[in-house]
Formats: structure tokens, C-alpha cells, sequence
């Protein structure tokens, strides 16, 4: 018995030596402090500094976590933190705007990992682990067969609702008008102000500088933008901007 325990003892700390220092390239990375983390420690810390903006500019998603990411996008967690996202947009439209109806009042949705997601492309193409092939995206996108996304088309019904005027702006191209039109109205969004799409002069531009520079000529039209609902931080920063925004989560690629 006491010979079994011993045995038993003896393979325990061998097991747990072995586990030690399978995660030694990872320690040696960032496990500092001496904090014994586990793979999913890491890279749902990776994944939570992504959402901070604390990572910016990634190409891909780090290899050792493409398989957490693309666990995490098809989960009920990325649901329930993009139904939170927009619940936090309703409650900000029920206490903090006094919409004027007038016809003025705006808001802005991102479309791609906003409005529609594109999680049926990453997941046939290496979730986020491999560099991004746009011509690839972009022929994806043009069978125009992405799933909305369901809360923010709640979002996008109620303000309807409100009157409030909803302004698509997109990092997708011009070129891709019709396909993404259709693409929104066979899921359900209908009744949009305007779709603004990157036209030929705007290919140059930095994706967060084209879309200030879209808010800055509908509040030159008289738009008040009452808030921003995207998946990126180039959707929401630069100036001018909002009176608030919202971000969804979006560990799989970064635009910048
Ligand atoms: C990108 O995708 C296109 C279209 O699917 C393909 O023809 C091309 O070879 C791809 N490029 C790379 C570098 O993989």
C-alpha cells in the first residue's frame, strides 16, 4: 500500500514535471512572476489585450492560440459578448440621447464582424493563423453569403424604430456594392440611410482616417451621430467621432 503511494507519488510529479516543462516556451514568453499559466490562461489573455487595444497592428493570429480563437468565435461566450455590447447601446439610447426626430439624428454601423459576420470565411481559412488573402475575401464576399449578425440587427430594427438614420460605413470596396447590398437585405436589414462604401480615392487613405473623414462631412451635412457600433478600434477612433461608441469583440484580425 505504503509502496503504492509512493509509486503513485512518484509518477504524480513526473507527470507534473513533464506538464511543467511542456509550458517552459510559453513561461519563458510571458509567464513571468513565476505564474504556472496554462495555454488557455494565455491566450485568453492575448485574446482580452486584443479588445483592450493594449495589441495592436497583428498580422495573425499566434499560432499556438488559432485553435482557442476559433473556438471562442463560434461559442455561446461570443455571443453573449456581443449581445452585452448591444444591450450597453440600448441602454446608452434609452437614458443618454435626446433624439430630435428631425431627420438629423444618426447612427453609424460597420458592416463586415458587425452587421454580417465573416466567421464562415475565417473558419474555412485558417482562422485568423494565416496572413489575410484579400482577393479571396473579397470573392467570398461576393456570393454574398454571410450570416447577419443577430443582435446587431436588433440594434439596427430599433433604431429604425426611433427614426434615427442608420449610415453603413465600410472598409469594403466600391466594386463590391451590389453584392453587399443583396448580402444585407436577404438577412434582414432593410431601411438604411446610406451605404458608404471606399471608392477608388480613398484606397490610399488609412482605413480610420476614411472613416473620419466620412463623419466629418455627414456632421458637415448636419448629422448628429449619436453613436458607432463596430469590431474595430480604426471604426471608432480619429476625429471627429461620435458622442459614444461601441465595439464588439474581434480577436480575429486587426484593420488599421
Ligand atoms: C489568394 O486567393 C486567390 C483567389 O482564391 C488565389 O488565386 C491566390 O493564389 C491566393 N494567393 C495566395 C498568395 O495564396
Amino acid at each position: 500500500m505504503a509502496r503504492n503511494l509512493a509509486f503513485l507519488l512518484l509518477i504524480h510529479s513526473i507527470l507534473l514535471g513533464i506538464s511543467a516543462a511542456d509550458w517552459n516556451i510559453l513561461n519563458q514568453k510571458k509567464g513571468k512572476y513565476g505564474l504556472q499559466i496554462t495555454l488557455k490562461n494565455y491566450c485568453e489573455s492575448w485574446r482580452m489585450n486584443v479588445e483592450l487595444h493594449n495589441i495592436r497592428d497583428f498580422d495573425i493570429v499566434p499560432e499556438e492560440c488559432v485553435e482557442y480563437i476559433g473556438k471562442y468565435m463560434g461559442s455561446t461566450q461570443y455571443k453573449v459578448d456581443s449581445e452585452r455590447t448591444v444591450d450597453e447601446s440600448t441602454v446608452y439610447l434609452s437614458t443618454s440621447c435626446s433624439l430630435k426626430k428631425d431627420g438629423s439624428d444618426a447612427w453609424i454601423f460597420d458592416i463586415d464582424d458587425t452587421l454580417l459576420s465573416t466567421v464562415p470565411y475565417y473558419k474555412k481559412n485558417g482562422f485568423g493563423g494565416i496572413k489575410l488573402n484579400l482577393t479571396s475575401l473579397e470573392e467570398w464576399m461576393k456570393h454574398g453569403k454571410a450570416p447577419a449578425l443577430e443582435h446587431s440587427l436588433r440594434l439596427f430594427n430599433q433604431l429604425k424604430g426611433l427614426g434615427v438614420q442608420i449610415i453603413l460605413v465600410s472598409s469594403r470596396r466600391e466594386c463590391l456594392r451590389s453584392a453587399t447590398i443583396d448580402n444585407l437585405v436577404d438577412v434582414g436589414y432593410h431601411g438604411w440611410t446610406s451605404l458608404i462604401l471606399r471608392g477608388t480615392d480613398d484606397e490610399n487613405k488609412d482605413i480610420q482616417k476614411y472613416k473620419a473623414d466620412v463623419r466629418k462631412q455627414l456632421i458637415s451635412k448636419g448629422y448628429r451621430i449619436w453613436g458607432i457600433l463596430g469590431d474595430q478600434y480604426s471604426s471608432i477612433e480619429g476625429l471627429p467621432t461620435a458622442k459614444r461608441t461601441f465595439k464588439l469583440p474581434n480577436p480575429l484580425y486587426y484593420v488599421a
